[in-house]
């Protein structure tokens, strides 16, 4: 149904003038990037109408709307996951309120394992694209024809272009960049070694449990989608310890800076 969407969407527009060029989604533990936001309004998930809070340690649940630089943009300040229970729907459910919301792109962030054996914890790795293994996809259900079409292409929704554009922002600022292909599974549990080497063998280079709903979302609204992968661990098995929720938020803590600037540096080309 489009009616709780645009509901969401009024409710937003009541609430701030600002018009956003961009949208970005912010994963675990890479909120700081709305530290480097001149915020003209900030409103708590819980405020909107129809959207979900956010559960997770690591995740604010607020949606800004501000500037980077120049460039008008509306930053979801921690997503909501399907580990949590929610269904797909609440998952996507801001991306379409900023796609209504008239986004022209949307930039996603997560934190990730590493599969590719060269990648090392603290990577950024531009999603080159996905593969989907959480199970199901989200756009199962009556389609909502106001949002596009049944059956939507997949073939272009990480364009060249955006990557190219991200490419020459971490030259600019003397960033590495890994890019790469990223595998969703639902979560919460991390991987297993097995499913691990299972997955490089599938062509997955990071691991993650978000994004892929999201960028379905935008993908069915027809918005070009730009995805950094925070690579915080190597995946199960492939060193000799075990995984946590910590490590992912030390990582993320230590590469924030690094990370902020590219997003900003990505955001402002988008404006
Ligand atoms: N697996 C799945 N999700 C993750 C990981 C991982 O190793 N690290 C951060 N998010």
């Amino acid at each position: 149904m489009i009616k709780p969407i645009d509901e969401a969407v009024s409710f937003i527009r009541s609430r701030s003038r600002l018009q956003p060029a961009a949208g970005v989604i912010l994963g675990s533990g890479l909120g700081d990037v709305a530290d480097s936001i001149d915020v003209e309004t900030a409103i708590g998930y819980g405020e909107i109408p129809g959207a979900k809070a956010s559960g997770v340690a690591g995740h604010q649940g607020r949606l800004v709307l501000g500037r980077a630089g120049k460039a008008p943009v509306a930053v979801m300040q921690g997503r909501i996951h399907f580990y949590e229970g929610h269904e797909l729907g609440d998952v996507m459910f801001l991306t379409r309120v900023l796609g209504r919301l008239g986004i022209k792109s949307l930039v996603v962030t997560n934190a990730a394992g590493g599969v590719n054996t060269s990648y090392g914890a603290g990577d950024l790795m531009l999603i080159s694209d996905h593969i989907n293994f959480m199970g199901v996809n989200p756009l199962r259900g009556p389609n909502i024809d106001e949002l596009g079409v049944r059956f939507p292409d997949m073939s272009e929704s990480y364009p060249e272009s955006l990557r190219e554009m991200a490419r020459g922002v971490a030259r600019s600022i003397g960033i590495k960049l890994q890019e790469g292909v990223y595998l969703a599974l639902s979560g919460p549990t991390y991987e297993t070694p097995a499913e691990i080497r299972a997955f490089r063998t599938l062509g997955a280079d990071a691991v993650g449990m978000s994004t892929v709903p999201e960028v379905i979302a935008a993908s069915q609204m027809q918005i070009p989608v730009l995805g950094i992968s925070c690579i915080t661990n190597m995946a199960a098995g492939i060193l000799k310890q075990k995984l946590t929720h910590q490590e992912v938020m030390d990582t993320t803590a230590r590469v924030q800076k690094q990370f902020a600037a590219l997003v900003l540096g990505v955001l402002e080309k988008l404006a």
